[in-house]
C-alpha cells in the first residue's frame, strides 16, 4: 500500500481564523479530514501532522524515511528561509511535493522565493485546501513512477 506523510508547518493550526481573506475559512481539522478521505479513495495510507517548530518538521521528515513512499509538505513560513527543512528533504531522498494554500508567487516579494522548491519534485500553490488533494495525487504519481523505475 502506498504510504504518504503529510506535514503542515507553523501557524497552520490557526486556519479558519487566520487571515481568512488569504487562507479561506476552512479549518485544519477540515483539511485533514479531506486529506484522509482522499487518501482512502486512492488507496493510500496517510499520516498527517502539524508542527510549529522547525526542529519538529525536520524530525518528521527524518522519521518518514523509515516508512513513507512520498512526502506532501506545506512548510508555511519555513518555505522562505529554512535551509534545515530543505536539507532534511534532500537528505531522506523520498520524493516530496511542496504545497501552499495561497499562491505564493502572487504575494509579497519575500514569499515568492521558496528555498524548499529545488529539492521537491514540484510545487502546488494557490488552490486553497485543494492544493493538498492535488499534492496527494502528485505524490501517488511520483511513488508509482519510482516503483516502476
Ligand atoms: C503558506 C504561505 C506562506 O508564505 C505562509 O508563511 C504560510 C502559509 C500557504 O499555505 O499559503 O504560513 O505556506
Amino acid at each position: 500500500m502506498l504510504k504518504i506523510r503529510v506535514i503542515h508547518g507553523p501557524n497552520l493550526n490557526l486556519l479558519g481564523t487566520r487571515e481568512p481573506e488569504v487562507y479561506g475559512a476552512v479549518t485544519l481539522a477540515e483539511i485533514d479530514s479531506r486529506i484522509k478521505a482522499h487518501a482512502e479513495k486512492i488507496g493510500a495510507h496517510v499520516e498527517v501532522s502539524q508542527f510549529n517548530s522547525e526542529g519538529d518538521v525536520v524530525e518528521a521528515i527524518h522519521t518518514a524515511r523509515d516508512w513513507a513512499d512520498a512526502i506532501v509538505i506545506n512548510p508555511g513560513a519555513y518555505t522562505h528561509y529554512s535551509i534545515a527543512v530543505r536539507d532534511a528533504i534532500a537528505a531522506v531522498g523520498i520524493p516530496a511535493v511542496e504545497v501552499h494554500l495561497s499562491n505564493i508567487h502572487a504575494r509579497e516579494d519575500f514569499r515568492q522565493k521558496s528555498v524548499i522548491a529545488p529539492v521537491c519534485a514540484g510545487q502546488i500553490s494557490g488552490f486553497g485546501a485543494q492544493s493538498y488533494i492535488l499534492g496527494l495525487d502528485a505524490a501517488r504519481q511520483l511513488a508509482e513512477d519510482r516503483e516502476r523505475g
